[in-house]
């Protein structure tokens, strides 16, 4: 192939950063005979846990099925409603749905993308027992208002951070001030485990009723009944689920988060390339930090307003016809068919519209070569009419 070839293919809009070092820890626990939840999965958890700042860590299948324990542990259920922003994956809105509870749709701030203490205080009624606070695209929420507005009302917050392992939160990293946050791996994420979540919490009681029941609530997890010869009959306690990650996973998970601060630096300084490249341009504007904190940019979006010469679509399709994937912003759910004929509240949704209606997500991964770079700022330059 010649450089005009590499250099004129396709780029995506995401790619996983994976290496030998997945392979070979993939291998070894192949070789070790135990593959599904194990010591794999322990050692990933008190990695993340110590990495994260948060008392207890609970690995999961997935971000969803963490959101789904965190409602499940905080007590929510039928009759409860639940706020959740609508510019989030449709995830956040299910995991209330999935306990039975209503959710009740906030707006989110302009430049930020996520929910604020206002947003959500327009959204609250009187059966709100939950707020689930998303740390949109790698920006994180400012949770200290909304701790201030939630807690003397006995609102329960829990953070969805599935995008954001790296993000600073005034200083420490985000989820750590949250009563329970819920983390993704799937490969659109800057870490992945090709599936996977982590659920983690301050609260050892809310840690260990999620441990159990990830696993069927059993009161012995397979792997302790394994390591012992006779083993002791379990019990069911409740009803559980099977939201178990596996050793393969966590030995992939451990190799990948001794890539974070490398991948998040990398990330920052592509975001910062594109900024610069937009900065003078009018019509065009990157998310950006918020003064509280410091985005992973795991989500690079561009908001397209009405002073560029054309339309997100029109961009989208001319950064396509050059072969780049570029993919529209966040999504709204509460447009979507699974709740667009429900009662999830009166709140405007104004900014959600506009910012889902308006953006549009950059190719932004940890091996973007600098040529390809250049060649998305040229596409978005030329659609603006610029040489
Ligand atoms: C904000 C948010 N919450 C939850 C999820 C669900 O994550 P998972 O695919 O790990 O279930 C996603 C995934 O895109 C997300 O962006």
């Amino acid at each position: 192939m010649t450089i005009s070839e590499t250099q004129l293919g396709r780029i995506d809009v995401m790619k996983p950063w994976l290496g030998e070092a997945e392979a070979q820890a993939l291998a070894e626990v192949v070789a070790s005979g135990w593959v599904a939840q194990g010591p794999k999965v322990r050692e990933f958890e008190d990695a993340f846990a110590a990495g994260q700042h948060a008392g207890f860590a609970i690995a999961t299948s997935s971000c969803t099925s963490a959101l789904h324990l965190a409602l499940v542990v905080a007590g929510v259920g039928a009759g409860d409603d639940v706020v959740v922003p609508s510019f989030s994956f449709i995830a956040t809105a299910n995991a209330a749905a999935y306990v039975g509870a209503r959710p009740i749709f906030a707006d989110v701030d302009l430049h930020t993308g996520c929910v604020t203490a206002a947003t959500i205080k327009a959204a609250l009624t009187p059966a709100t027992k939950a707020v689930i606070a998303v740390d949109q695209g790698g920006v994180p929420v400012d949770l200290e208002p909304i701790r201030a507005l939630c807690d003397p009302l006995g609102i329960i917050v829990v953070e969805d951070a599935a995008c954001a392992i790296g993000s600073l939160y005034r200083g420490q990293p985000v989820g750590s001030t949250a009563e329970l946050s819920a983390w993704s791996f799937h490969p659109r994420k800057i870490l992945t485990t090709g599936e996977g979540g982590m659920l983690t919490t301050a609260r050892q009681d809310f840690g260990d009723r999620a441990r159990r029941l990830r696993e069927h609530a059993m009161s012995v997890s397979a792997a302790d009944r394994h390591a012992s010869l006779l083993a002791a009959p379990e019990e069911y306690l409740e009803i559980g689920f099977n939201y178990r990650m596996t050793d393969l996973q966590a030995a992939v998970g451990i190799v990948q988060l001794s890539r974070l601060e490398a991948v998040v630096r990398r990330r920052r300084e592509l975001a910062a390339t594109y900024a610069q490249a937009f900065a003078g341009v009018e019509g065009l504007r990157l998310v950006s930090d918020p003064e509280y904190g410091m985005s992973n940019f795991q989500s690079c979006w561009l908001e397209v307003g009405p002073a560029f010469p054309v339309g997100r679509e029109v961009l989208m399709a001319h950064l396509a016809s050059d072969g780049i994937s570029a993919r529209r912003g966040i999504m709204a759910a509460h447009r979507q068919p699974a709740y667009a004929g429900a009662d999830t509240g009166a709140a405007e949704l104004g900014v959600t519209e506009w910012l889902s209606d308006h953006t549009l997500i950059l190719p932004l991964y940890h091996e973007l070569a600098l040529h390809d770079q250049v060649r998305v700022i040229d596409s978005v330059l030329r659609a603006a009419g610029q040489p």
